[in-house]
């Protein structure tokens, strides 16, 4: 397994009292491979993505990628989030190039491959502009170049498409797929969206609340490349339902509702 999450918990002390956000959750993503995890809000999939970026520490159990433990923020790992955070003052370019900065990497050597990631989603023409210039969907697409910069081996996204309208969503959705194709990286997506989660992913797992351990394991068979076509299908559309049957299981632990 490239990524392997064994019985991680994690424990939030705030002052006084301690928020227990992830109980115990094993899960294995094999090298190459897009998996998603779905499930209600603060059930703990940010907090367990940030676990596997290093980027928070686990207060049980054991996370490795590439077979070593993940104790700290690494360089194999590219990661997106919501929010593209493009530093409005620098170029589509310079943003893209930023974690190459921040590495203290050699940036003639990175400018080339940045200017072809940028090709490859349809910004091309755009390396020299402000991100005030692009819409929010070119802007996320800037984000996939910066996140894959440094050739990371291993892309974590969080929820990196829900400020988006339906249409760019989708359009979002292939260009990542064509990206994750392309570049052969091991992908762990976190999504609200059933539908985003089958079309993108090899296996959704579903989380439930609070505290949180995965309470499905679904493979998604279909070929690749995929198309939007898909979407469309019976075989498709029963997937979604199975899948909502588990997180409807799972709101309801959480004590919220499907909305
Ligand atoms: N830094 C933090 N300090 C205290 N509690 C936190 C912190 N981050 C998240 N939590 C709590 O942990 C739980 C899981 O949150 P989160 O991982 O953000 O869930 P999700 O991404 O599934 O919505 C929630 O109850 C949330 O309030
Ligand atoms: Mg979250």
């Amino acid at each position: 397994m490239y990524v392997r999450c064994a019985r991680v918990g994690k424990v939030y002390a705030t002052g006084r009292s301690a928020v227990q956000a992830i109980k115990s959750v094993d899960l294995g993503v094999r090298e190459g491979e897009f998996v998603s995890l779905l499930g209600p809000s603060g059930c703990g999939k940010s907090t367990l993505l940030m676990i596997v970026a290093g980027l928070e520490t686990a207060t049980s159990g054991a996370v490795t990628v590439a077979g070593r433990p993940m104790d700290e923020p690494r360089t194999d790992i590219g990661i997106m989030f919501q929010d593209p955070t493009l530093l409005p003052w620098r170029s589509i370019l310079e943003n893209v190039l930023f974690p190459i900065r921040m590495m203290r990497r050699p940036i003639p050597t990175y400018r080339s491959r940045a200017l072809e990631l940028l090709a490859e989603v349809g910004l091309g023409d755009f390396a020299e502009h402000r991100p005030r210039h692009l819409s929010g969907g070119m802007r996320q697409r800037a984000a996939i170049c910066r996140a894959l910069v440094h050739e990371p081996r291993l892309l974590l996204m969080d929820e990196p498409f829900s400020a988006l309208d339906a249409i760019t969503r989708d359009e979002m959705n292939i260009a990542l797929l064509r990206m994750w194709e392309r570049h052969k990286i091991t992908a762990l997506f976190v999504t609200h969206s059933i539908r985003e989660a089958v079309f993108l992913s090899d296996r959704v797992l579903v989380m439930n609340g609070r505290p949180s351990t995965i309470i499905a394991d679904v493979r998604i068979p279909f070929a690749r490349p995929r198309e939007f076509a898909i979407g469309d299908t019976p075989e498709f559309n029963a997937l979604c339902g199975a899948l909502r049957d588990k997180i409807g299981e799972a709101y309801r632990a959480a004590g919220t509702e499907v909305h």
